[in-house]
């Protein structure tokens, strides 16, 4: 799966970038949510699944030490032109290559929505790894009344129920704190969980 995500994100990198690459893209409620939720972040932050890097570059807007990872290195390319200064770099969630218990908070930004649900705790037991115990995350994904895939623009993506995610969060060793959702006419539904690293695995 991971290569058809590369290669599917590669085709149409600029593409996305253009589209939903910018802050101005982002929903107002999302930016609050993630403003509010790097608030409360102690030390490095990583932005798993930067695409762009405009989160990222955002999060270093206020103040947080963060960092970019994405599979596609068209995008850690765009992202080094358009944020210097910002560090990105290519890498798989799947595989975090940060030591155990050194970060502070991961965003994960729709980034997760392309795991075959099977899978889903490889990347969530990363998250895990890294975050220091009380450390946080934030997940951004589809929501939906029961775990499904669709035809995404880019490749194969799946919604989640909430509770199916929260559960997959605790079972990977999070607590969670509080869960959003948002309709609209125009868009998928969307979910953000908003979790705690639990302070004993
Ligand atoms: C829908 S885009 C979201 C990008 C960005 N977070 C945003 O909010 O615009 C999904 C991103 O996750 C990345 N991604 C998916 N699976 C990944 C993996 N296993 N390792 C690293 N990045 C991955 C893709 O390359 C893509 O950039």
């Amino acid at each position: 799966m991971c290569s058809e995500v590369s290669d599917g994100y590669a085709r149409r990198a600029m593409e996305y970038a253009e589209h939903l690459g910018s802050m101005a893209a982002v929903h107002p409620s999302d930016r609050q949510l993630v403003d509010t939720w790097a608030a409360s972040i102690v030390g490095q932050v990583i932005d798993a699944g930067c695409g762009p890097g405009h989160w990222t570059h955002h999060l270093v807007q206020q103040g947080l030490s963060a960092s970019g990872v994405d599979l596609v290195p068209d995008f850690i390319d765009r992202a080094r032109t358009s944020y210097p200064g910002v560090p990105f770099d290519v890498g798989n969630l799947d595989a975090i290559d940060v030591a155990d218990g050194t970060v502070g908070g991961v965003l994960s930004w729709y980034s997760l929505i392309h795991h075959e649900p099977d899978t889903i705790q490889v990347p969530l037991g990363e998250f895990a790894r890294v975050i220091c115990p009380g450390g946080g995350l934030l997940i951004g994904f589809f929501e939906g009344p029961k775990i499904e895939s669709f035809d995404h623009a880019v490749v194969t993506a799946y919604h989640w129920p909430t509770d199916a995610l929260s559960h997959e969060l605790r079972v990977a060793g999070f607590d969670i704190v509080e869960a959003h959702t948002r309709t609209g006419l125009h868009h998928r539904p969307h979910g953000a969980v908003v979790a705690r690293r639990a302070d004993t695995p």
